[in-house]
């Protein structure tokens, strides 16, 4: 293979764990000039690139806006043309609320060869780490991943009825700006108040925390936990398994109890 032919790699990144990161991404890391990626991209797997490799941040600096698809799209253009090997490094997956079709559509327009590299999403990957299965046999027959994004000023027009069946699970991603109104949609569709719900902040990673609720105390606990992005929400009934299936202690956690029992001692 050929490795400094201009191609332009949409990478999943994963959630954050650089363990979750596919044998793909990894090699695409080592061979790239270049590496575009964004803020959900992990210190522990930004830590992965090589030194000699060029690194472009693209993502949402303090106060700042994040820089506009359309300069990235020009950004990746101008790289390809220039000859390099550019991974563009997404969080979670490419192809799942990440603009990468975006991304991938200007490539195709302007000629510019590209490969698509999927990446454990955060819906996957939050809800393994949080001890939550998506699907349970009698519990859950079907699972939507759900954006609770919409623009500015506007009301979020999603399939309430379809979300509130109780035998489906929804992953809610970006759902914290828009916590109140996909909280009385669902009770309004019908969902049971008492449905067994979660949030996940900082899935995968040392800073991970899982906060359990239900449908009606999601914006109580939003509050109570200063639930921060980026999180997802999960509904239905087996977010119940969490109790049970709590396998994960994230690094910080860990260290916060060996703290504890150092001060009980
Ligand atoms: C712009 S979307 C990108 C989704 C990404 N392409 C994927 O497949 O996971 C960003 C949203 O993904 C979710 N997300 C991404 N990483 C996460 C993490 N480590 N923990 C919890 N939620 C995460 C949050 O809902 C966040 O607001």
């Amino acid at each position: 293979m050929n490795h400094k032919q201009a191609c332009v790699y949409l990478v999943g990144a994963g959630p954050g764990d650089p363990d979750l990161l596919t044998v793909k991404a990894q090699r695409l890391l080592r061979q790239a000039d270049v590496v575009v990626y964004d803020r959900l991209i992990s210190p522990a797997i930004l830590e992965l690139i090589p030194p000699g490799t060029s690194r472009i941040y693209v993502g949402k600096a303090a106060g700042r806006h994040s820089m506009p698809q359309e300069v990235i799209n020009e950004l990746l253009l101008n790289l390809a043309r220039k000859g390099h090997q550019v991974v563009r490094l997404k969080g979670g997956d490419p192809f799942v609320f990440g603009r990468g079709s975006e991304e991938a559509r200007y490539l195709a327009h302007h000629g510019i060869h590209f490969e698509v590299v999927p990446g454990i999403t955060s819906a996957a990957a939050c809800s393994a780490y949080a001890g939550i299965p998506l699907s349970h046999r009698g519990l859950a027959r079907s699972v939507r991943f759900v954006t609770g994004h919409c623009r500015a000023d506007q009301p979020l027009e999603l399939d309430w009825q379809g979300m509130a069946d109780p035998q489906t699970t929804l992953v809610i991603y970006m759902g914290l700006a828009n916590l109140a109104q996909i909280r009385q949609g669902l009770l309004d569709a019908g969902m049971a108040p008492d449905t067994p719900a979660a949030f996940v902040e900082n899935g995968t990673t040392p800073r991970q925390r899982r906060i359990l609720t239900t449908l009606a105390g999601l914006l109580r606990d939003q509050e109570n936990h200063d639930v921060q992005a980026p999180a997802l929400i999960i509904i239905g009934k087996v977010v119940d398994f969490a109790h049970e299936l709590n396998w994960f202690v994230p690094a910080d956690a860990a260290e916060e109890r060996v703290h504890d029992a150092q001060q009980v001692g």
